[in-house]
């Protein structure tokens, strides 16, 4: 069921590619800590003991010139289309590039499902209503473990039809 669900959102390459920028630019995890169990190298040579917490910034990585282009601080869904012989379709980054689900043994597990909820959402509001901005809300983050918007999005729903 889940498989077939997948599939049939696979073809909403717009939709996706939204998405991705907004995990990109917004994860929700947007800090990552990792401590040794023992004492290593890493491959870039640099020594970390057990006493060495490792902080990776989702946050940062999302909006770096070198992984994603010039054009890293623009929200561009198209960034995510792969041209084929079948037309547009998705292109896949590497976990460890885009690590929103973190990437690894530890991956997130529920990558896939999230996805199709997020699709799943966004598909019957889109579809459903126009979605208008309330004007004057200011977005601001909150400080917690997961990044939120303190205030929330305030916006009008306006069926359509
Ligand atoms: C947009 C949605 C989601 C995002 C961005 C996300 C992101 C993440 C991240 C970054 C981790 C690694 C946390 C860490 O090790 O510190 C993680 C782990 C995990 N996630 Fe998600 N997640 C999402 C949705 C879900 C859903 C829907 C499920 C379950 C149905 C799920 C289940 C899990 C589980 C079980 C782990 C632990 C994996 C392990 O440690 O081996 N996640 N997720």
């Amino acid at each position: 069921m889940i498989t077939r669900l997948s599939g049939r959102l696979e073809g909403l390459v717009y939709l996706h590619g939204g998405l991705c920028e907004a995990l990109r630019l917004y994860p929700p995890l947007a800090l990552e800590h990792k401590a040794p169990s023992e004492a290593d190298i890493l491959p870039t040579g640099h020594v970390v003991d057990k006493e060495t917490r490792i902080i990776l910034s989702i946050y940062s990585m999302g909006r770096m010139e070198g992984l994603w282009g010039e054009d890293c601080m623009e929200f561009k869904p198209e960034r995510w289309f792969s041209k084929g012989a079948n037309g547009i379709g998705i292109k896949h980054e590497p976990s460890y590039k885009f690590p929103a689900f973190h990437a690894g043994p530890r991956t997130c597990l529920g990558k896939e499902m999230g996805m199709i909820q997020m699709k799943m959402v966004a598909a019957a509001i889109i579809c459903n209503y126009h979605v208008e901005l309330v004007e004057g809300h200011v977005v601001c983050p909150s400080d917690s473990i997961i990044l939120q918007m303190k205030y929330g999005l305030k916006v009008r729903l306006l069926p359509i039809n």
